[in-house]
């Protein structure tokens, strides 16, 4: 049983705060991801958990120890990092197999489990090679390979596959996702790519400025964001942000206006994903605009029109008819719209869906 606990773990440098109270349990088996911009404090996160780098305050458990005061060697973890990290005079065998050396594991022993592992990782047929001999998928492969063979109670990743192209990207993902729930083994992994943490995740701690902005199963954190920050972060294209004026029951920006909910703050920011937005015949939405470019994705076509300075983005079906330049109204669906406070950013869930106009 192997659960993580970071415990108001704060990291700093001088005055600098890299990680500011972090508080995070992970379950036995869980696959955590850890989202964010760069710089947000992800990679210091996971580096405290590793032993890499040491809390200016809080505690650090894995299991049922605390880990503050153990060397990395100490704490039955392996890491897999963006740039491989594999030796270049040693074979694959070799690199797959060292951690099992360093830990005194007997030769014949050793082969054994640097066999299963390479199966594990559809590695077997290069196990002679040499890293320079391989593509950045395999040795990406082989990295996990290194990972897996020793079976630590805690894999941690940070940005494994920030090295690959797309495709790749997109099958290796695949493979670590189906080699973890095979494994069983928690995991936490780093990365800034939304899309990589909403399909891997069990859960997703979305971080911005060394802080933990919120906690939650991919969905719920993509239905309902705690805030205006995790709102952008999160969805490709991001939400569509309005900041409005509240008065006489309206919320009013210089474009439109909309039916205000009841009890609404004077200030307030209205969202909607591009998914939930409609490009309709001029004068049939909330109000009109002027098509900026209308992109055929191939499954679905991105509208995006300009409401000032700001860009909002729609996604239409994939046969719609408008063009760069055309007239089109623009239309909110009531029951999908988010409501964010206009001064902290903190998500209002208002009782009566007061905005029906
Ligand atoms: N040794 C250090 N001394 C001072 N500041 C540091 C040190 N290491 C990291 N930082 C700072 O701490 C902050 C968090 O860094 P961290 O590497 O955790 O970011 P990250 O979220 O992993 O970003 P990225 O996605 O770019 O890898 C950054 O502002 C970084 O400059
Ligand atoms: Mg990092």
């Amino acid at each position: 049983m192997t659960s993580v606990v970071l415990d108001r773990v704060v990291k700093k440098w001088g005055r600098f705060v890299g990680v500011n109270d972090v508080s995070l349990e992970i379950a036995d088996g869980e696959f955590l991801v850890l989202l964010g911009p760069s710089g947000c404090g992800k990679s210091t996160t996971m580096r405290m958990v590793a032993g890499l780098e040491e809390p200016t305050s809080g505690e650090i458990r894995i299991g049922d120890r605390v880990v503050n005061d153990l060397a990395p060697g100490e704490r039955d973890l392996a890491m897999v990092f963006q740039n491989y990290g594999l030796y270049p005079h040693m074979t694959i065998a070799q690199n797959i197999g060292y951690p099992l050396k360093v830990a005194g594991v007997p030769r014949q022993e050793r082969m054994k489990r640097v066999q299963a592992a390479a199966d594990r990782v559809e590695l077997s047929e290069y196990l002679e090679r040499r890293p320079h001999a391989l593509s950045g998928g395999q040795r990406q492969r082989v990295a996990l390979g290194r990972a897996i063979v020793r079976t630590p109670q805690l894999f941690l990743m940070d940005e494994p596959l920030s090295n690959l192209d797309a495709k790749l990207r997109v099958s290796m993902r695949a493979q670590i996702k189906h080699l973890q729930k095979e494994l069983n083994t928690t995991t936490i992994y780093v990365t800034h790519d939304q899309v990589e943490a909403m399909t891997l995740a069990d859960r997703v701690a979305v971080m911005a400025k060394g802080e933990i902005q919120q906690i939650g199963a991919p969905l719920d954190i993509y239905n309902r964001p705690a805030n205006a920050f995790v709102a952008s972060f999160l969805g490709s294209p991001s939400m569509n942000l309005f900041e409005m004026q509240v008065s006489d029951g309206e919320l009013r920006n210089p474009s439109f206006r909309l039916r205000a909910p009841d009890n609404a703050p004077s200030a307030l920011t209205i969202g909607q994903r591009p998914e939930d937005m409609a490009a309709v015949a001029p004068g049939e939405g909330d109000f009109d605009s002027e098509v900026y470019t209308a992109e055929l994705l191939g499954d679905t076509a991105l509208i995006t029109v300009r409401i000032g300075h700001d860009l909002v983005s729609i996604k239409a079906p994939k046969d719609t008819g408008f063009r760069m330049g055309d007239r089109v109204g623009i239309r909110f669906d009531r029951d999908t719209l988010h409501y964010f406070d206009g001064v902290t950013g903190t998500r209002i869930e208002f009782e009566t869906g007061g905005y029906a106009a």
